[in-house]
């Protein structure tokens, strides 16, 4: 597993043993990359293997250090894990624990998807409020409204949010449930925790993302009855259990559209295999708007051919608006665009901590809370650049590609979390990338 290294600091305050990437810039870069499965798509089909009292096979996992805490999480609840490669079999049969631990849980949001199944399965949950990347105050008040609507007693103490079904012989049951807002996480964890609630279920204003999507056919194969996903509206009638299943997970949407960034930012033909387009329609609108060509050559591969970098205007929205996972990645290629561009970021509140790094390596861009002002520079210049988020540091690699000089990215923890081996499928395509560790 691919865990980061941990850093440590010593006596006289130096960073030691912390990875970093040296990236030498203005390599053209040519060839095929193949794109992993989906990160938020695995990471909530894990904790749905919960609502399965018995065995789960799941293929296409990447293999990231989000991924592993999903699985640590997991373990500690009392399921058993087996990976190997891609595939990671799980064995649910014996949950032990029905508190998740808070070390693990502080550094994945992601790791709230597990109270829904707990409490579809169990009955009862706890599980320490999420942390993960520091993009916004991230809360959780829509999950918990839903489970509340589906009749769950919720409290939250000393950072704890308990769950519990009273009566009914622990059984959550199936209401309408309307989210303020189309919360990618509020809505799988209401379609998780409906899935075995008596009677029917029904979720307005759903996010329709592919994720959901594919979260819905993952219980789908497991025997719920859910239809409506990838609509705004989804209706699950609660079935009495659910069974073992053997499932792929959707190829990463959001590694797709960084691999397109970096063929646009260094001029570059690559073909990327293993990605739905359709998931990128948004994505692949904005590069052929600005310049790029692009080709679907199947259901399966892309390609993008060198082009021009005009300058646009972006807005991210819920799906299937523009990406705010590519939004980094975007504020990086328009930096050297022909023209002034104007980025506002919808979705979360705090998520421009790239725009003051780019500058660092000679990009003009103002940002004031959630809008940029990118003006385009002629190019940009390599320097020491540090990750203030996940897909931020996607975005100071993709830079230091196109960058003149060497550009050395800190902060790989962010990158670990999202990213599988992205040194090497950059390296394959031909970029002068390396990890590098100094003691
Ligand atoms: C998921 C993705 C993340 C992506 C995001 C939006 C996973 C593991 N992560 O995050 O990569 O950037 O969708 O596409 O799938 N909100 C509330 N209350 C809630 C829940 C959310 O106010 O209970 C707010 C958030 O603070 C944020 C907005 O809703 O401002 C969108 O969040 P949401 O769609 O829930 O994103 P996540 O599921 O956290």
């Amino acid at each position: 597993m691919n865990l980061a290294l941990e850093h440590t600091t010593n006596q006289s305050g130096q960073v030691q043993d912390q990875p970093v990437l040296e990236i030498h810039g203005r390599a053209s870069l040519r060839g095929e990359v193949k794109i992993s499965g989906a990160k938020n798509s695995a990471l909530a089909i894990m904790a749905a293997t919960l609502l399965c009292p018995e065995y789960c096979r799941l293929r296409n996992i990447p293999n990231l250090v989000d991924i592993d805490r999903m699985a640590q999480i997991l373990q500690s609840l009392g399921v058993k894990l087996a990976r190997s490669g891609d595939l990671l079999d799980l064995n649910t049969s014996n949950l032990a624990q029905l508190k998740a631990p808070y070390e693990i849980v502080s550094q994945l949001r992601a790791s709230f998807f597990v109270t829904g199944p707990l409490l579809a399965r169990l009955g009862l949950a706890k599980i320490p409020l999420p942390g993960g990347c520091a993009i916004g105050a991230r809360p959780v008040d829509l999950h918990i409204k839903g489970l509340q609507a589906l009749g769950a007693e919720v409290y939250i103490e000393h950072g704890v949010v308990s769950a519990a079904v009273k009566g009914r012989g622990g059984k959550l049951t199936g209401a309408k449930v309307y989210l303020d807002y189309p919360s990618v996480g509020a809505t799988e964890t209401i379609m998780m925790a409906a899935t075995t609630a008596v009677g029917e279920t029904r979720v307005e204003n759903a996010a329709r993302e592919p994720e959901i999507v594919d979260l819905a056919n993952f219980c789908r194969s497991m025997g719920a009855k859910i239809r409506g996903d990838g609509t705004n509206t989804i209706i699950i009638d609660g079935v009495n259990s659910l069974h073992s299943t053997d499932y792929p997970i959707i190829p990463d949407r959001i590694e797709a559209g960084t691999f397109l960034v970096a063929g646009a930012i260094t001029q570059s033909e690559i073909t990327l295999d293993g990605v739905v387009p359709e998931h990128l329609t948004a994505v692949i609108a904005k590069l052929e708007e600005i310049g790029s060509r692009i080709i679907i050559e199947d259901t399966r591969r892309l390609r993008i051919l060198p082009g021009q970098v005009l300058a646009t205007n972006i807005e991210t929205l819920p799906y299937p608006g523009f990406p705010t996972d590519i939004q980094a990645q975007f504020m990086a290629l328009l930096s050297i665009a022909q023209g002034n561009s104007a980025i506002t970021e919808t979705v979360f509140e705090n998520r421009m901590g790239h725009g003051a790094e780019l500058n660092r390596m000679g990009a003009d861009i103002r940002n004031k809370s959630n809008y940029a002002l990118v003006r385009g520079v002629p190019r940009l210049c390599g320097a020491p650049v540090m990750s203030t988020d996940l897909r931020a540091s996607a975005a100071l690699v993709l830079a230091g590609l196109a960058a003149e000089g060497t550009t050395i990215v800190q902060g790989l923890h962010h990158l670990d979390r999202g990213y599988e081996n992205i040194e090497g499928k950059l390296r394959q395509l031909g970029a002068n990338i390396e990890r590098v560790t100094f003691h």
